[in-house]
């Protein structure tokens, strides 16, 4: 129990996993303090699974290092698994048994007497609302219901550190709230939660600090607030009044905000995104200057509004950038991992 709080979770470098010439996780350096949830946000094929399966142990790593509470994965596999637990991205109870059943079996395996077993199932049934769902087959479950069974069989014995990989994919709205819910009941309890997801709004409500990752990379890491303001601090959004003075609108824009400048497909549409302040000036005043600049050059704004940057826009800029730069063997891995927040700049 000491060691739990002496160093982090999980501090990986270098990790490598390569499929065929398939580079799926290419060079990972993360560290995950121990009693946070932590996000590991990417899209499809990014390589979250991967990297998660070889921290868990079930995947060697091709290259890197890899410990958890300080355990290397490859060469102290044991002592890794007897600290963490893993909800997989499908879930892995048994159909034909009711979800009693499930947990009683489960928690036998783990060394649970009869009797403490079914207290156990018990206790974990009513935390996750499945009472009433007890004695039936787990085929019969919604979806939420599954993802629930799951992550409950996975807590049976509180684990140290527990994976959940996507655990509310394909949920509706009220069940994955529900599965927020218990997320934040587990680090409650002292539980690190290494947590990954191609939602953004999840990484926000959940995770203290989020690594992005696309395409086996880490491409930003750092605190939500961190990963927003590396983006910048707003996004303007105009609608002009003569789609003629559109590219004139573009162009004084892009001069006096220094910002990246988009056009909509509403051809009297454009959003331009506001630095996070290197001259000096919040979000609010150097919108009001730009606004001040059409005015004078007789470029008329029908509508205006100054949105804070979502953790949707800070991912897509981010990927932008990465798919900007084609070859791509950047320097930054790691280098800098001292300043909070890492991004991978495109040459600028
Ligand atoms: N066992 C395997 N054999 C060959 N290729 C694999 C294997 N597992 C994963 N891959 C490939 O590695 C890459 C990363 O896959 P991974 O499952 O880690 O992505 P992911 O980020 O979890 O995606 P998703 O959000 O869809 O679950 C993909 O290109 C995938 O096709
Ligand atoms: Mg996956």
């Amino acid at each position: 129990m000491s060691e739990k709080r002496e160093g982090p979770a999980i501090e990986t470098s270098g990790l490598v996993k390569v499929f065929g010439d398939n580079r799926a996780v290419d060079g990972i350096d993360l560290t995950v303090p121990t009693g946070t949830v932590y996000g590991v946000l990417g899209p499809n094929g990014a390589g979250k699974t991967t990297a998660v399966k070889m921290l868990a142990t079930l995947l060697r790593p091709d290259g890197g290092e890899a410990r958890v509470f300080g355990h290397d994965v490859a060469r102290e596999a044991d002592a890794v698994r007897s600290r963490v637990s893993l909800t997989g991205q499908y879930a892995s109870v048994d159909e034909d048994l009711t979800g009693t059943e499930n947990l009683v079996l489960l928690a036998r395996l783990l060394g649970h007497h009869k009797s403490a077993a079914y207290t156990r199932a018990e206790q974990l049934l009513e935390a996750f609302g499945l009472t009433d769902a007890a004695a039936r087959q787990v085929k019969n479950y919604s979806g939420g219901m599954r993802r629930r069974i799951d992550i409950a069989a996975s807590i049976l014995n509180t684990p140290d550190l527990l994976f959940l990989d996507e655990p509310t994919t394909g949920l509706d709205p009220r069940s994955r709230n529900q599965v927020w819910d218990i997320v934040r009941a587990v680090v409650a309890q002292g539980t690190t939660v290494l947590l990954t997801t191609q939602y953004l709004d999840e990484a926000d409500q959940l995770a203290s600090r989020i690594a992005v990752i696309d395409k086996g990379k880490v491409i930003a890491e750092g605190t939500k607030g961190e990963l927003k303001a590396s983006v910048g601090a707003g996004a303007v959004h105009l609608r002009l009044r003569e789609s003629s003075q559109r590219a004139e609108a573009e162009a004084l824009l892009t001069r006096t905000l220094d910002a990246q400048v988009q056009l909509e497909p509403d051809p009297l549409a454009l959003t331009a995104r506001v630095g996070a302040g290197d001259n000096g000036l919040g979000a609010a005043e150097q919108a009001s200057r730009a606004l001040g600049e059409l005015a004078r050059s007789g470029i008329v704004v029908d509508t205006f509004s100054l949105g804070q940057p979502s953790l949707d826009e800070v991912f897509l800029a981010l990927t932008d950038r990465t798919a900007g730069t084609t070859s791509d063997h950047g320097t930054d891995s790691g280098a800098d991992a001292a300043s909070g927040t890492h991004t991978k700049e495109a040459a600028v």
